[in-house]
């Protein structure tokens, strides 16, 4: 792979970025500066390598010489990277593996085991690698990780994040309480040491947190002591470190934290009470949830992570996701893999798209019939709103995301202080005249030449995959290229 990074970059051609929710802006012919820390420095519309050569360079000091290029081609556009927000790297071998589980069952039967099996440091680098390879190979360029119990494996996780040029969070799984006899941290007090060997461990390799981050990982609340949340939201409260964990995912697991926590109003009171629910706080799924614990949710500025495909494997439910952000909650996609069966963002703001709608079709007991002259329509009761658009998911998908990492000042968008974090996407232009069949290399996505800008868009989100993301940056870094 080239080496860049360590020099000044010029993109070139068509930049396409959401500007707000349900609005994605489209600069042609435009001009990205990107310095050698990885920082925009100037975006430009209207200009070629020449104007940029003639104007911007002389402002910045840079010589033409000493600049590496690169040009979108027809079909192509450059796109900010991918932002997971939830994903566990040691259940990557498990994706597509959940049978007609829901998610207890699959916890005890799929999970634990594969998870207790990454003490061995030798597969850890193996599933590990993968696992971030594949992740930038479908464009997230940041990654909120949930690893294992084990400290060698997790740090190591953060080395390789580190050295793959990966930005990413890394959580040393906390599980005291419940959890099979052969998975489980000793002790609260044993939980707390191991998660601050972690911390250091990261600290020492990426001093200022630059590309790789801790981040505090109670599991859920039925898998941690009181003792053990306790000392997390104090570890969290001295160090500003953030935090994951999982929230209203499932029905069983509801009615576990109730039994388990009888003495707190609700599932969000459980984290609220040991000083887990704050800005910083990152909630997966949060299926479930009444008005109360949602307002709750937004009065101490938690996000939340929408995983649409784990919720329709694992039979979770359907998060309502306009419902979160008309409360004020920010929300981001995750893949929660591997209760969600791809690493793909791309996969998961195509499933949030198909999940709202099917929030909005008539089900027995929500069906109202609607008279237009003299056709009856059936709708959904006062659930028109909650369909997300292909505009709005990539929204999630990348500043929506970048919002809840608490990074929306750096990643997410093309805007002058922002880092190059980012993807060159290739659409295949079908030729008039086709001599040779490339059908199996040419991607997923067929252009004939009519669609305006916006269906490329709309036929990339519901029918592009890895084969469209030619190359991937994180912070000008050039770290995946598809030759
Ligand atoms: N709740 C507790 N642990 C997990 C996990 O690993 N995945 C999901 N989806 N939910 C969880
Ligand atoms: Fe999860």
């Amino acid at each position: 792979m080239a080496p860049q990074g360590n020099k000044n970059q010029l993109f070139l051609g068509l930049f396409i970025h959401s500007t707000s929710l349900g609005e994605l802006q489209y600069l042609h012919n435009t001009a990205i500066c990107v310095e050698k820390s990885g920082k925009i420095v100037a975006v430009e519309q209207k200009c070629d390598q020449k104007k940029a050569e003639d104007t911007i360079y002389p402002k910045l000091g840079w010589k033409a010489d000493d600049v590496v290029v690169t040009t979108t081609k027809d079909g192509q556009f450059f796109f900010p990277g991918f932002i997971d927000t939830h994903i566990h790297a040691p259940q990557y071998p498990n994706v597509g593996i959940f049978g007609k589980s829901t998610l207890l069952d699959w916890l005890n039967t799929y999970t634990f085991p594969m998870e207790a099996s990454l003490s061995s440091l030798p597969k850890a680098r193996r599933v590990y690698t993968r696992c971030v390879r594949r992740a930038l190979a479908h464009g997230t360029t940041t990654a909120t990780y949930y690893a294992t119990i084990h400290v060698p494996s997790t740090n190591l996780l953060a080395d390789l994040c580190l050295s793959m040029g990966q930005r990413a969070f890394i959580g040393r799984v906390c599980m005291d309480a419940m959890g099979p006899d052969y998975y489980l941290d000793e002790s609260a007090a044993q939980s707390l040491i191991a998660t601050q060997q972690t911390i250091d461990h990261i600290h020492k390799i990426d001093p200022g947190y630059t590309l790789v981050s801790p981040i505090l990982t109670p599991r859920f609340a039925p898998s941690c002591s009181r003792k053990a949340m306790t000392s997390l939201g104090k570890l969290h409260e001295k160090t500003g470190i953030p935090i994951q964990t999982h929230i209203s995912e499932n029905v069983d697991e509801l009615k576990l934290v109730k039994d388990t926590f009888p003495e707190f109003p609700h599932y969000t009171g459980v984290y609220d009470a040991h000083g887990l629910l704050g800005t910083k706080t990152i909630l997966a799924h949060a299926i479930h949830l009444s008005d109360e614990e949602a307002d709750l949710i937004a009065k101490r500025g938690a996000g939340v992570s929408h995983c649409p495909c784990s919720n329709s494997a694992l039979t979770s439910g359907e998060a309502r996701v306009r419902w979160l952000l008309d409360k004020g909650i920010g929300v981001g996609l995750g893949t929660d893999v591997s209760g969600g069966y791809s690493s793909s963002v791309l996969e998961a703001a195509r499933q949030a798209a198909l999940v709202s709608n099917h929030l909005v079709m008539p089900k027995k007991g929500n069906e109202y019939n609607e008279t237009n002259g003299n056709k009856t329509i059936q709708k959904a009761k006062g659930t028109e709103r909650a369909r997300l658009s292909v505009e709005e998911v990539l929204h999630l998908a990348t500043r929506g995301g970048a919002s809840i990492v608490g990074l929306v000042d750096r990643i997410g968008g093309f805007e002058v202080g922002m880092e190059w974090d980012a993807q060159l996407i290739g659409l295949g232009l079908v030729d008039e005249t086709p001599e040779e069949d490339d059908t199996l290399d040419r991607g997923n996505v067929d252009i004939f030449g009519w669609e305006k800008w916006e269906e490329r868009v709309a036929k990339w989100v519901f029918n592009g995959d890895d084969r469209n993301v030619r190359k991937v940056w994180v912070r000008g870094r050039l770290v995946h290229e598809r030759i």
